[in-house]
């Protein structure tokens, strides 16, 4: 009877073993939590498709920052979702220094200033028609005059005092405009967070309830990355950090493990995942059915997420897991 020379199992024994040859940790310092703004006051809307999520008019949003703060997670990242009649083409409200968006990133710095505010920026929470750019007649999505607008609303969240700027509208050469205005206007400290591989996903489907920012019309496939390809990733996420991109991120997270990789393996700047809202609620679908154990699901696709090259995690389960690996 021979036995085997190798046994991996040796150091999988005990937790102690286990926690000593773990080598993927997860930290609250690595998570950033997605917060929805909404008009009002002493308003808490839950998000039907997200249970958990809730629109936030901007006093509560400053209650819920600070909750967050409080377990650890060093930043959050803003989305605003202005009043349907403050809607246009032009994307107003979120050029406005008095708009939602700056006001929410301004509370948010005056009652938690340690706590990181990064602002998504796009045009579809803005704009009538809910695209991520100009529609020209005939619903082309213009690309250069909607990079002019998105420079300009980047720079209207860094005088709001936002800590970073995340453009998310996919569209070409948003990035470089956007360094060029921000230097140009005193905000050379101001870092690109950059969507840089975003897939057109059907997993954003429930964000666009919590955003109210679903397209009226088409698609964002003209924008957004084909699901099939791969490559592409790495041409868009080189691209943009040639032309400035501090952070880059790939989006969604956890049906694009390989992708992660790859961008991991390929730049030397730090490489941001987002779970996003579909995979966010799956989890909890699941798990209010009693399907799966939701924190055990949660941990493990984070840990997957990391394990794959991700520095960094946008999840809606930031607080909640800050303050699971506290316990
Ligand atoms: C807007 C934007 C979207 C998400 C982040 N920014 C939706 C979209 O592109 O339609 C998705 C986030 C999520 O699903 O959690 N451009």
């Amino acid at each position: 009877m021979s036995h085997p020379a190798m046994r991996p199992r040796r150091t999988r024994q005990s937790d102690a073993w286990r926690r000593m040859v773990r080598e993927t940790r997860l930290s609250p310092d690595a998570l950033i939590y997605p917060l929805f703004a909404v008009p009002g006051r002493a308003v808490r809307h839950p998000v039907s498709s997200m249970p958990g999520v809730s629109q936030l008019s901007v006093d509560e949003l400053v209650k819920e920052a600070k909750a967050a703060a409080a377990t650890g997670v060093p930043a959050v990242l803003l989305f605003a979702a202005p009043a349907e009649a403050e809607k246009d083409p032009r994307a107003s409200a979120a050029l406005d220094p008095k708009g939602l968006a700056a006001q929410a990133i301004s509370a948010i710095k005056d009652a938690c200033p340690d706590l990181l505010v990064w602002a998504d920026v796009c045009l579809c929470g803005a704009t009538d028609h809910g695209h991520c750019g100009h529609v020209l007649p005939g619903g082309v999505i213009d690309n250069d005059s909607s990079v002019e607008t998105l420079a300009q609303v980047a720079l209207n969240y860094a005088r709001a005092g936002a800590d970073a700027v995340a453009p998310s509208d996919m569209m070409d050469g948003r990035v470089q405009a956007m360094r060029r205005l921000l230097d140009r206007e005193g905000f050379a400290a101001t870092p690109i967070v950059s969507y840089a591989a975003k897939y057109a996903s059907s997993f954003y489907g429930p964000f666009r309830e919590a955003a109210e920012s679903a397209p009226a019309f088409g698609d964002r496939r003209s924008y957004q990355m084909d699901p099939a390809n791969a490559r592409e990733a790495l041409r868009e996420v080189l691209l943009d950090v040639q032309e400035g991109a501090d952070m880059v991120m790939v989006k969604p997270a956890g049906p694009y493990l390989d992708i992660i990789r790859r961008v991991r393996d390929a730049v030397s700047v730090p490489v941001v995942a987002y779970q996003v809202s579909g995979e966010y609620s799956l989890i909890k679908a699941a798990a209010e059915r009693g399907w799966i154990n939701e924190q055990a699901a949660v941990v493990e696709t984070l840990t997957g997420i990391h394990r794959a090259g991700a520095d960094l995690v946008i999840t809606y389960y930031a607080p909640e897991v800050a303050r699971w690996l506290a316990a």
